[in-house]
């Protein structure tokens, strides 16, 4: 059911933990299975981003997207970081099942919210980026 990275990314996750000083925090969940997402961000002065954390209360596949979503970041600008859809780290974990694509989808939501909060507090904008509707305290 469930692909090797998807079982490799559950188990060893990477970046998992929270980060002090983060440039940016987005949180994202889902009303229907209660799951809930964090995603920290480390921005250089240049947008780059050098170090990305996740901490997932959550069901494994949601545990494996936020693991790879944070080792796609790495390294990419704060515009760049917007190709780091649910799609993308789907594909990265070589799919999921479709009553998991949810998981994938909070990842990216967790994105956008970690996001505008940099552009938030930097006075940035983010181009395509838009107001995450389910940000969360
Ligand atoms: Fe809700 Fe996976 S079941 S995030």
């Amino acid at each position: 059911m469930y692909s090797e990275k998807v079982m490799d990314h559950f188990q060893n996750p990477r970046n998992m933990g929270e980060m002090e000083n983060a440039s940016g925090i987005g949180t994202a969940g889902n009303a229907k299975c209660g799951d809930i997402m964090r995603i920290y961000l480390d921005i250089d002065h240049s947008g780059r981003i050098r170090e990305a954390k996740f901490k997932t209360f959550g069901c494994g596949a949601a545990v494996a997207a936020s693991s790879m979503a944070t080792e796609l970041l790495k390294g990419k600008t704060v515009q760049e970081a917007l190709e780091v859809t649910n799609k993308a780290v789907m594909e990265a974990l070589d799919g999921l099942p479709p009553v998991k694509v949810h998981c994938s989808l909070l990842a990216e939501e967790a994105i956008h919210a970690a996001l505008w909060d940099y552009g938030e507090r930097n006075g940035i904008v983010i181009r395509g980026l838009e107001k995450p509707l389910k940000d969360m305290p």
